[in-house]
């Protein structure tokens, strides 16, 4: 339902309102988020897995809005550090409905977790049972957790956000034994409940199979684990993952289809181990918001280097979307304030940076009298652009305007220069708290 488009004058709306207008009233860059839109997509979710959990990825973007409007939409919410889990009881997110995951938790944020009773906790490593089996003892709970487990599948997307096969930081190995050994760990364990376990292969995945292999394997050892200690876990969360359309050549998969698939999945394979179908969860991050937003950019120069390319600069770049250098990901761009003449040449879209890699988007057209002053929306940058943004160079990170119904409110405002000096220590006031 996204309702991004471009009108017969070149102005590109986003929620019924102009672009010119959101830039000239929030400046550029800036972040324009459809709430309808996110909300709309919660809905899907929740319908496609009506009789599971799903549990919005609060990493792929989060701020006091978006967790409450998570909650108002009836899902739950994945926290993965103790400043997420703060968000999330700002707005009082009921804990029950909260996950905590993370593969070094402190014990600052599993006290956090405890205090607040986070409804359950995923387990990453043997230290970590130990930590939290203390602290929950200390604190005279008995905390639920669910074992993450490394399933051993290779999903097919970029190295860096990949996690379901053996050689990686997360989880403990399937194939190993670790998996079981965690599980026996944690059984052991008074002041820990055992109630599931957790697999999640990777991102910005167009292919089901990957998810179906780690639903086999992980309802084989729902097996194994009935068989030798007598206990059927009753929670199988399958972690998140679903891939969104950057451009025209990514294919999404249906959620409702991956709904369907996935219960079938398990349910025929505990049918056939003799199993009773665990409760499934998924924890969906950039498939809820990765198409809610726009980013909107204003040219700055225009620089020809004949026979070679044309780099258009925008007053951005790698401090708002990071994921062009890191990943090599591919994006489109248009511009969105005026029509612009009918031929286009191959651009390629470049930030404000001091570093050459400083790519928004490669090889993008743009009509041939892209000038100064020019809007440019680049689709699909809600996940992972301002929950990765950093202020390198002392840029200040943009702001998030939520748009809806024809009105627009800031949810996140933009950084001052103030927000970034506020941290160093006055050189001239060696009493200054800062130092
Ligand atoms: N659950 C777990 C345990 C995860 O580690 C992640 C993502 C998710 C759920 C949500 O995945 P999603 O549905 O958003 O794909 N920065 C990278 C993506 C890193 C994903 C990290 N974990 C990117 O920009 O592509």
């Amino acid at each position: 339902p996204a309702t991004a488009r471009l009108d017969d004058d070149g102005v590109l709306r986003i929620g019924g309102l102009r672009a010119d207008e959101l830039a000239a009233e929030f400046g550029t860059p800036a972040f324009v988020l459809d709430e309808a839109d996110f909300r709309a997509r919660c809905a899907a979710w929740r319908a496609a897995f009506a009789d599971c959990d799903v549990y919005y990825a609060g990493k792929a973007f989060l701020c006091r809005t978006v967790a409450r409007w998570v909650d108002e939409e009836g899902l739950n919410l994945d926290v993965c550090t103790g400043g997420e889990l703060a968000v999330a009881r700002s707005v009082g997110f009921p804990a029950e409905r909260l996950l905590f995951h993370g593969n070094n938790k402190s014990v600052a944020e599993l006290r956090a977790a405890l205090d607040y009773g986070v409804g359950r906790i995923v387990v990453d490593s043997f230290a970590e049972i130990e930590r939290l089996a203390a602290l929950a003892a200390e604190a005279g709970v008995r905390q639920r957790v669910l074992v993450r487990v490394t399933p051993g599948v290779e999903a097919h997307t970029h190295h860096y956000v990949s996690t379901g096969q053996e050689d990686q930081k997360f989880g403990f190995s399937l194939a190993g034994g670790a998996a079981a050994e965690a599980v026996a760990q944690v059984l052991a364990a008074p002041s820990l409940h055992l109630v599931g376990l957790h697999a999640h292969i990777g991102s910005q995945i167009f292919d089901t199979a990957g998810f179906g292999l780690a639903a086999h394997r992980m309802v084989g050892l729902l097996a194994r684990l009935r068989d030798e200690h007598g206990l059927e876990l009753p929670e199988l969360d399958l972690g998140g993952g679903l891939g969104i359309a950057y451009t025209s050549e990514d294919a999404p998969l249906d959620v409702a289809d991956v709904a369907e698939r996935l219960t079938a999945i398990v349910g025929k394979e505990c049918a056939v181990a003799g199993l009773t179908v665990p409760r499934l969860a998924v924890e969906p991050g950039r498939a809820i918001v990765g198409s809610t937003t726009v980013t909107l950019y204003e040219v700055g120069t225009v620089k020809e280097l004949p026979g070679l390319r044309t780099f258009v600069s925008v007053d951005g770049g790698m401090s708002d979307n990071i994921r062009t250098s890191l990943y090599d990901a591919r994006y489109t761009a248009r511009l969105a304030s005026r029509p612009g003449s009918p031929t286009a040449h191959v651009v390629t879209l470049v930030g404000r940076h001091c570093e050459s890699g400083d790519v928004v988007a490669h090889d993008v057209p743009l009509p041939d009298d892209v000038r100064p002053g020019d809007l440019v929306a680049v689709p699909a940058s809600g996940a992972y652009h301002r929950s990765m943004a950093s202020n390198y160079n002392h840029v200040t990170r943009p702001p998030v305007i939520a748009v809806r119904d024809g009105a627009a409110r800031v949810i996140v405002r933009r950084e001052t220069e103030d927000d970034l000096l506020r941290l160093d220590a006055d050189p001239t006031d060696p009493t200054d708290p800062a130092g």
